[in-house]
């Protein structure tokens, strides 16, 4: 197994991605601490890993909230006595309109979701990370190409892959490594809350007609992608933004 005894902290977890990641790092051999606002996801997830004779707990935190993160920690420590493995994967999608009709309300909700939750829970793990010269962080962001009318969403998405690269650059010599991704365009709850706000304010009917040809695809594909770089495979990998979309980063899965 590629994570056995493993601890891996995976933000967002209750649907979509990150319930993708939580699963599959749980059969993979990793204690999975699950977090989210949404209790009964959260342990539901728990609970089919625990079916599966897994270990998880689930713990309920908005992860952008200092003192609900820092008691995440705590409580995984409490579980498990260490911390290897942080996804940042907790996210939404911010508003859905030209930039200079966003309030400054939204601007900063979506940052603050988006990207300040990386940097609260990264800070949080690294002195355990530090402590024991290993770790592996992975920041969930997406796509280069732009995306009209939903600039809070891509510019603190594109604040992940920077932050990533600046941790990157500052644990490196603790043997900490800190990778982006995007996961491509997966049919999530998010999916659906995108295409709710219509192709007019959306500026595309791209996501519309992806989920009517059926090439919207399952988180659970990317999520191979998140346990590559968190596993002994993506060992010296440090300081990337890998795509899932990227017909290379494929080749390398298929290779197991
Ligand atoms: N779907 C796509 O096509 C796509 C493409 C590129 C990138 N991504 C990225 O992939 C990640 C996962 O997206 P998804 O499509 O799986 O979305 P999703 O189904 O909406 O899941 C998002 C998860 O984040 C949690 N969350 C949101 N705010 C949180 C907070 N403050 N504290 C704790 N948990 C929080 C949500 O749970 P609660 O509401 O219960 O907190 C939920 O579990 C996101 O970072 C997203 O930006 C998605």
């Amino acid at each position: 197994m590629k994570l056995q005894d493993k601890v891996a902290i995976v933000t967002g977890s209750g649907r979509g991605l990150g319930r993708s990641i939580a699963l599959l790092f749980g059969k993979e051999g990793a204690n999975v601490v699950l977090a989210a606002h949404n209790r009964d996801q959260i342990e539901h997830v728990a609970q089919e890993l625990k079916v599966l004779r897994k270990n998880a707990i689930a713990v309920q935190a908005d992860v952008s909230d200092e003192t609900q993160v820092n008691v995440l920690i705590q409580k995984t420590l409490e579980a498990y006595g260490t911390i290897d493995i942080l996804v940042n994967n907790a996210g939404f999608r911010g508003p859905i309109a030209p930039t200079h009709k966003i309030s400054l309300t939204e601007w900063e909700e979506t940052l603050r979701v988006n990207l300040t939750t990386a940097f609260l829970c990264s800070k949080a793990v690294i002195p355990t990370m530090i402590e024991k010269k290993s770790g592996k962080i992975i920041n969930i962001a997406t796509t280069l190409t732009p995306r009209p009318n939903m600039t809070p969403y891509m510019v603190s998405k594109a604040g992940m892959n920077s932050l990533a690269k600046q941790l990157s650059r500052e644990l490196k010599e603790f043997n900490i490594q800190v990778n982006a991704i995007h996961p491509g365009v997966m049919d999530t709850r998010m999916q659906e809350d995108i295409r709710k706000a219509g192709a007019k304010a959306i500026g595309t009917d791209m996501f519309d007609r992806l989920k009517e040809e059926g090439l919207l695809h399952s988180p659970d594909e990317p999520a191979k992608l998140v346990l590559f770089l968190a596993s002994k495979t993506g060992d010296g990998i440090t300081g990337e933004f890998l795509s899932f979309d990227d017909k290379e980063v494929k080749f390398l899965l298929s290779q197991g």
